[in-house]
């Protein structure tokens, strides 16, 4: 089945085409094409995702990354609009408006070519992309496995990781999955931004906390590590932002007595090798309970599995730890992350999920839900 998918729901358009065969326990992935328009020098002067900006952009964007796709030449495009099988596009969660745009654009092309169009879901998309990590993804080991299997992998604990969520699922095969924790109130990513803010650092904060965080001491500072202990698999994460906060405000006491707005890029002049030490141990202590509460699952549900999956998988460190973690405690899992690319937002992840919700005849409704979940 070959799959055009698109994706729009927050700062980034996508498109992709893809090659889909196999059933649920043996699915096989072909990137054809895939074409990612980042908005981030766009939103990058506000410190965040501008909705009507995005939604301009995306209006902008789509038809450029469809050209891309199909080719310039109207006989080739024809031929490639005739091979396609199926159009899948991000129904949410996300930017309500942003969303709209890339459904709109799907159901003009649905009717003008008379293909089926079908709906998928942004979470599902991260958490079926362990599916494009290079350990599933290598064509030639999927070509000389004809029989495997991916029951070896199940049960398998997945930990979604982005700049609006933070989630782990439990899953028992790609049709059987539910939800085991979530954050209570700021997602990981979303506290990466938030400090790279505090820091003068650009948008999007994660990577560059990343790259400072490796020259910085992470046992400099202890910031608080929320709900580590507590025996559930929930998170939270507005208390480490708000303790990076007050420890830069309390070592600025000129910024404190001016009573200035903290989140103004610049209101805390930091020396360099802090503002490392800050980065690494604020990371540290984001990615602990992240470490701790997955294995924890691991463990509980005898998982064989860890998957990662959203924007802040493709930070090296967490990946890192959690490995770690797995051997100090002698867990039998085995840790998957995607390919970069597969972590960051895309639209093969979306051609990905709408293929499994095929397979399992899942649906979703072509009506932008901005709250939608797993
Ligand atoms: O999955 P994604 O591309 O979009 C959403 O669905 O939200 O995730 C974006 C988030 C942002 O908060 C960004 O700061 C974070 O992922 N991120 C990272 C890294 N790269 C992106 N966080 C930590 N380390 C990174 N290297
Ligand atoms: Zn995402």
């Amino acid at each position: 089945m070959r799959i055009l998918a698109i994706e729009t729901s927050c700062d980034e358009t996508a498109l992709a085409l893809l090659e889909a065969k196999g059933g649920i326990n043996q699915p096989f992935f072909k990137v054809i094409k895939s074409f990612v328009s980042s908005q981030i020098k766009i939103h990058a002067p506000f410190g965040g995702v501008v909705p009507a900006l995005a939604k301009r952009q995306h209006l902008k964007n789509l038809p450029l990354l469809l050209e891309k796709v199909l080719g310039k030449d109207p006989f080739s495009q024809k031929q490639q609009i005739e091979k396609i099988d199926l159009i899948a596009v991000t129904v949410g969660p996300g930017l309500e408006p942003a969303l709209w745009t890339g459904i709109s654009f799907a159901q003009q092309l649905s009717q003008e070519w008379k293909k089926p169009l079908v709906g998928a879901n942004h979470l599902e998309g991260h958490l079926f992309s362990f599916l494009l990590s290079s350990k599933f993804f290598d064509k030639k080991r999927l070509e000389s496995l004809k029989n495997y299997s991916l029951k070896l992998w199940f049960p398998a604990i997945s930990l979604i990781v982005s700049g609006g969520h933070t989630i782990l699922v439990l899953l028992k095969n790609l049709k059987n999955y539910q939800k085991i924790g979530e954050t209570l109130d700021d997602a990981v990513g979303e506290s990466f931004d938030k400090v790279a803010r505090l820091l003068g650092l650009s948008y999007p904060g994660g990577p560059e906390i990343e790259r400072l965080a490796k020259k910085g001491n992470a046992q400099a500072i202890a910031f608080p590590l929320p709900m580590i202990s507590q025996k559930n698999f929930n998170f939270s994460y507005s208390g480490l932002k708000t303790a990076v906060l007050y420890y830069l405000r309390d070592l600025n006491t000129s910024t404190k007595e001016n009573n200035h707005n903290f989140w103004k890029p610049g209101a805390f002049k930091i020396n360099p090798s802090l503002r490392e030490d800050i980065a690494a141990s604020f990371q540290r202590a984001a990615f602990l309970p992240l470490v701790k509460k997955s294995s924890l699952a691991a463990l509980k549900y005898q998982a064989k599995s860890i998957f990662l999956g959203g924007g802040v998988a493709a930070n090296k460190k967490l990946a890192q730890m959690i490995r770690k973690e797995i051997k100090d405690k002698k867990i039998k899992a085995n840790l998957v992350v995607p390919s970069l690319n597969y972590c960051l937002d895309n639209a093969v992840m979306i051609g990905v999920a709408a293929y499994l919700n095929r397979l399992s005849k899942k649906k979703y409704p072509l009506k932008a839900n901005g709250n939608l979940n797993l």
